[in-house]
């Protein structure tokens, strides 16, 4: 009775979101839109009356969804990706909104503006978004007091990258950044995640190179950090490219790959082949539809190269339960999205985890763990 009842409330939010409001957000600028869902979001979370409204047409709670993870307890694999709650506004709301975990940032050692606007388009018909923000974020030390000693309800984790700033090209002074950004969030959020794929950043992404990669994870690795460490990667790496991180990451303690960030690849075949956008912006990376078969098959030959070692965060263009379960298949612990809730509403993280659950039933499974990899065995 209470799986048909959240149903029916999940398909009311939808039909509400999809004929009024998303027309009306997608005649305002999108990042207007963003920077209005992000006071909202934190408003919502600072009282208990607003955080129960919030769980009662959000939230979704099923034993088969709940992991241990490295340690940490999920109670169900969807997260919101780096780049939604850059400052760390939405912690307090996040667990009522149906997502199981967040990433915050990504944070760098400096507070950072961002790239000049306009810096955040929509692709409408190919379902993604392009993104220029440039890092925008109030730097490590004051995000790192707003969460200093705060108990928060689902795992979040901190996601650290360089400054975007022509000081930081060199590349002792991009480790350096990365190295205070490091420590500085050594003691809030339950995991961190290095990002080394900002496709938006002077000086490019100089850490998806092996040689970089190793100088960078020696550095941080010094720090006495005692949570899981992922790594973030694009979208657009060659195999010979992902073998080169693995080795290094193998090297080091790396507990696993965030799969994936925005493309670069204006020759995407998403956006190219089917889609005639106009207009698109040669600034930025693209998110959603475009870039989730590049997730998927980084996922798939990650998770088979490596033998399951490394926990695997799907992302990209997960846009309902069945995207979702795809990437679990194929070796994702966990997944990821920010796209999906932007083109159909906020009612999608409980859709997809009811959704999951129903798939999980449909293949015998008793727990979501029993689905990862099932598709892709070593
Ligand atoms: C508006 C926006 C801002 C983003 N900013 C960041 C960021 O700061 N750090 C990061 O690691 N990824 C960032 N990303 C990438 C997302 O975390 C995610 O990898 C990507 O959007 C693919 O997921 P999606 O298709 O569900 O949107 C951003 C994405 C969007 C849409």
């Amino acid at each position: 009775m209470k799986e048909i009842l959240i149903k029916i409330r999940n398909s009311i939010l939808r039909f509400f979101y999809k004929v009024i409001f998303k027309p009306i957000f997608f005649q305002v600028d999108p990042e207007k839109v963003h920077d209005k869902m992000i006071k909202f979001g934190h408003f919502l979370g600072t009282g208990s009356f607003t955080k129960s409204l919030t769980a009662l047409f959000f939230s979704y709670r099923n034993k088969k969804l709940e992991q241990k993870i490295l340690g940490i307890k999920f109670n169900n694999p969807l997260g919101l990706a780096a780049g939604f709650d850059k400052n760390a506004e939405m912690t307090e709301i996040l667990p009522r909104t149906g997502f199981g975990f967040g990433e915050i940032g990504s944070i760098t050692g400096e507070q950072c503006k961002g790239n000049p606007k306009p810096r955040l388009w929509r692709l409408k018909k190919s379902k993604g978004l392009v993104v220029y923000y440039g890092l925008k974020n109030e730097g490590c030390e004051k995000i790192a007091n707003k969460l200093e000693g705060k108990k928060l309800s689902v795992p979040i984790g901190i996601s650290i990258a360089k400054t975007n700033s022509k000081k930081t090209v060199k590349l002792e002074a991009g480790i350096k950044d990365y190295v205070k950004a490091f420590k500085t969030i050594k003691n809030i959020g339950d995991f961190a995640v290095i990002n080394i794929s900002c496709p938006n950043t002077f000086g490019g992404t100089p850490f998806t190179q092996k040689e970089d990669l190793e100088k960078l994870l020696t550095e941080t690795g010094k720090i006495k950090y005692e949570k899981p460490v992922f790594i973030k990667l694009p979208p657009d790496l060659t195999k010979k490219q992902i073998d080169e991180t693995i080795k290094v990451t193998d090297r080091h303690i790396i507990d696993g790959f965030v799969c994936t960030n925005l493309t670069k690849d204006r020759e995407n075949k998403t956006i190219s082949r089917k889609i005639h956008e106009k207009n698109i912006p040669e600034v930025g990376g693209v998110s959603g539809k475009p870039i989730e078969e590049l997730a998927d098959e980084t996922i798939k030959y990650i998770y088979k190269k490596t033998k399951g070692k490394y926990t695997i965060i799907g992302c990209g263009g997960i846009f309902s339960a069945e995207d979702a379960y795809k990437k679990i298949r194929l070796g994702a612990s966990l997944i990821q999205q920010i796209s999906g809730m932007i083109f159909e509403g906020p009612q999608l993280m409980s859709e997809i985890n009811q959704g999951l659950v129903k798939l999980l039933e449909k293949d015998g499974f008793n727990n979501i763990s029993e689905a990862v990899g099932i598709d892709n065995q070593f």
